[in-house]
């Protein structure tokens, strides 16, 4: 059904240029649609090699009616609007259209390489995402088109294959069994998203992570209350970070600490009782409780140096 003869092409094209010419128009009387009138003149700014969008439409009709809401319809407003929203993405298109649709003819994303892809779309997209060459996605070959598709997207935003974290986890089962764990960040619950602590499209830090001026702020943007500062801060949550107590994704401990004991986790760091008057003087039961059980303020604060309320 799609494939209209080359003839019938061609003489839409004249068509458009003797009907739609504003200057035909402009002798005989009725009104020139707004619309139309702009297109035809488009038409004729177009570089050479080119046959803009209505020409791609004639026969990609399925396409071209779902394309209509596509954010990339924006596009126009680029180059003074001359039309080129599909060739701005698959290259000129003459040769294509007079090739009969010749597919060799014509740039096609699925037959590309990752790097050609990636090309392509950071010609405009290299502002919002300037390191993306660099990521550990773009130098596995994951290219753009690994996460988002321009014509078959089934996700609400942003043109994504696939709505997170579905997407994230076809590829990286490892990481959907840590938030499978009992105590884990509510990914799998829709609340938190992978992409509130990592940019996929590359960051300065390893593991993708988003990058901020402390790099506690990853965890402390949603944690207001353990973000400080404090009177009596606990050197170790600036001195190793979160990632010292914490598992970012999931663990099978409560508060997700990284320990199954919280006293083990303390005592890589501390021996309390050589170094405690409260602890040397016969409170040989403070070892066997929790330290949290005390220590409740953990994170810091404001009242006691000892972090105890
Ligand atoms: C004369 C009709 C015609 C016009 C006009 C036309 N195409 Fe095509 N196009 C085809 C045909 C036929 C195919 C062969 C593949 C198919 O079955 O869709 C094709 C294939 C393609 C493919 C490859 C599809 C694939 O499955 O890999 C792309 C991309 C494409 N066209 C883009 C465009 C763009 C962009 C324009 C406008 C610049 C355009 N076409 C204009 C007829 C046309
Ligand atoms: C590993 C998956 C993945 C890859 C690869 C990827 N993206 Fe994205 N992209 C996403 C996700 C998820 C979002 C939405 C969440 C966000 O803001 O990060 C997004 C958002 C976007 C947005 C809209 C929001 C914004 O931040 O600008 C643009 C534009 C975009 N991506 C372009 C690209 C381009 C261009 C490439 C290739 C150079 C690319 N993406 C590669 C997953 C990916
Ligand atoms: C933002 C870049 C971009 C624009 C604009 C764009 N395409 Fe595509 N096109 C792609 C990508 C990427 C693919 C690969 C499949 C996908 O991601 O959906 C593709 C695939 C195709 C295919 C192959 C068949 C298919 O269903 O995947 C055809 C045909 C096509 N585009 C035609 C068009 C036409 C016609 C227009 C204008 C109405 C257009 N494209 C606009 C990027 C673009
Ligand atoms: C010729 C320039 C151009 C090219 C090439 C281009 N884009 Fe875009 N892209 C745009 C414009 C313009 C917008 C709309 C920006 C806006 O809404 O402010 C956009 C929007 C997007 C968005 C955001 C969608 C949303 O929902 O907000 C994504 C994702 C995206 N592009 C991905 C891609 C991918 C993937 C490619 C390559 C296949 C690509 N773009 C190629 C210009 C381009
Ligand atoms: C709460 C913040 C946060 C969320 C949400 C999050 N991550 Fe992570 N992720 C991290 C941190 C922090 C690291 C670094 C861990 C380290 O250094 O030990 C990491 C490491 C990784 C790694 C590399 C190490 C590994 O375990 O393989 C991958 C891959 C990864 N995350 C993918 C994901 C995916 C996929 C999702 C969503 C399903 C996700 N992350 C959600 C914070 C997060
Ligand atoms: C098409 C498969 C694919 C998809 C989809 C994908 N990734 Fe990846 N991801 C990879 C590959 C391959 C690597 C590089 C090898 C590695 O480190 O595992 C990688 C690397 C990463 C890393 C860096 C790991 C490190 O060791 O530095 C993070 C973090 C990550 N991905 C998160 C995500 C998130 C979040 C999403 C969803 C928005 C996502 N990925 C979607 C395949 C994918
Ligand atoms: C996008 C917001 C967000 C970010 C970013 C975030 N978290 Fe969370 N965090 C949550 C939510 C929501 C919960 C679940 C709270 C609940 O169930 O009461 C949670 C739960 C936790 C818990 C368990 C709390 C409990 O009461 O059991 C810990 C520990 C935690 N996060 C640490 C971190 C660390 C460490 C980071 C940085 C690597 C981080 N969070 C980044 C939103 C976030
Ligand atoms: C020195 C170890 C350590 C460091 C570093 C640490 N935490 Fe904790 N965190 C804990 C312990 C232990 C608990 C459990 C407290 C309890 O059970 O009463 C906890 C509990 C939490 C909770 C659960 C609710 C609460 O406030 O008690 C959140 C959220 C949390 N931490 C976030 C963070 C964030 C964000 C960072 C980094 C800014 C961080 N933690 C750094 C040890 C640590
Ligand atoms: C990664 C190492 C590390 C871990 C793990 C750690 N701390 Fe600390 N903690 C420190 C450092 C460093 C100081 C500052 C010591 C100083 O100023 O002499 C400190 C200070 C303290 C102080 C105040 C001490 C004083 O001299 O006033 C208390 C109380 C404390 N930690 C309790 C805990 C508890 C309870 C845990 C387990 C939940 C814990 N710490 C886990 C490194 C750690
Ligand atoms: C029964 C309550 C209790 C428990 C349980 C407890 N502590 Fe303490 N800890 C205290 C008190 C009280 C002090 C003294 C505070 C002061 O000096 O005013 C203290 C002091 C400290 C100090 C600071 C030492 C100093 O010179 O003041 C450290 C470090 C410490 N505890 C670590 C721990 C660790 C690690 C654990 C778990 C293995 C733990 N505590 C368990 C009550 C407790």
């Amino acid at each position: 059904m799609r494939r209209i003869s080359l003839l019938s092409a061609l003489l839409l094209v004249l068509v458009l240029v003797v009907f739609e010419h504003p200057s035909t128009y402009a002798a005989s009387g009725p009104p020139v649609p707004k619309v139309k009138a702009a297109q035809s003149q488009s038409t004729a700014t177009l570089p050479p090699g080119y046959v803009g969008s209505q020409m791609c439409e004639t026969c990609h009709t399925d396409i071209a009616h779902t394309f209509k809401n596509n954010p990339h319809t924006k596009m126009v407003f680029l180059h003074g609007d001359n039309d080129l929203t599909c060739e701005n993405c698959h290259g000129p298109g003459l040769a294509h259209v007079q090739g009969g649709g010749d597919v060799h003819k014509i740039f096609r994303f699925d037959k590309a390489t990752p790097k050609q892809i990636d090309e392509k779309c950071l010609a405009c997209h290299a502002t919002s995402h300037p390191n993306f060459m660099r990521s550990p996605h773009a130098k596995a070959g994951v290219s753009c088109i690994s996460c988002h598709s321009v014509h078959h997207s089934s996700a609400p935003q942003y043109l994504l294959v696939a709505s997170q974290p579905q997407l994230c986890e076809t590829c990286h089962s490892d990481v959907k069994a840590q938030f499978a764990m009992p105590f884990h960040h509510p990914v799998p619950e829709g609340v938190v998203k992978c992409t509130d602590c990592h940019d996929v499209h590359g960051t300065f830090n390893p593991n993708n992570l988003r990058t901020t001026v402390d790099q506690n702020r990853i965890c402390t943007q949603c944690h207001t209350d353990v973000r400080g500062p404090f009177v009596f801060e606990h050197a170790a949550v600036k001195g190793v970070g979160c990632l010292g107590c914490h598992s970012p994704h999931g663990s099978q401990n409560p508060r997700m600490l990284n320990m199954p004991n919280v006293n083990v986790l303390c005592n890589q760091c501390h021996s309390p009782v050589a170094e405690g008057t409260f602890h040397s003087m016969g409170q040989g039961s403070a070892e066997r409780l929790p330290c949290t059980n005390c220590h409740t303020e953990i994170h810091g604060s404001n009242i006691h140096p000892a972090f105890i309320r």
